[in-house]
Parts: structure tokens; sequence; C-alpha cells
């Protein structure tokens, strides 16, 4: 992210923002890219993503939702994600 003209520092069309949910995904959106760990491209089908975090998704890298089956916990710190976010 880089400044803008008056010293603030705010997003950015080509930034990539990362929300981590609440006892769920991280939400990823912008400009991002998907790799395997052999750097094949995945495709996420998508603008925004949800990114599994509680490891226990059917279909990673993406959440499927199981987060809330296994009352998957993260902590304190998280933003309440809604299904619009
Ligand atoms: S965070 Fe949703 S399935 Fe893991």
């Amino acid at each position: 992210m880089r400044p803008e003209p008056n010293g603030a520092r705010g997003p950015r069309d080509d930034d990539v923002t990362i929300t981590p949910c609440a006892d769920g995904p991280l939400l990823v959106r912008g400009d991002f890219r998907i790799v395997d760990p052999d750097g094949t491209p995945i495709d996420p089908g998508r603008d925004t993503v949800a990114l599994c975090r509680c490891g226990r998704s059917g279909r990673k890298p993406f959440c499927d939702g199981t987060h809330q089956r296994v009352r998957f916990a993260a902590g304190p710190s998280a933003h309440r994600c809604a299904a619009s976010d």
C-alpha cells in the first residue's frame, strides 16, 4: 500500500485486503493470485474468496462452511463477517 498524496495510507484499486472473520475464514479481496505449493495457479472463480483457516474444509484452500459445524474458535480479535462482506 502506497501513501496517499496527503501522506495517509488508504486502499488502492490494486490492493489486496484480507479480513479475518470471527471464528471463520479469511476473506480475501482485490487483485490477488492463488497458487499451489508448486506454483500452479488455482482459479478462485471470483473476485472475493473465503480461505479456510480452521483446517477442516472439504474444498481447501477455500472455506466450505465446516468451521461452523466444528465450532472453530479463532480468538477474540477477528471481524464479524456478513455474507455480503
Ligand atoms: S474456515 Fe470455513 S471451513 Fe475452515
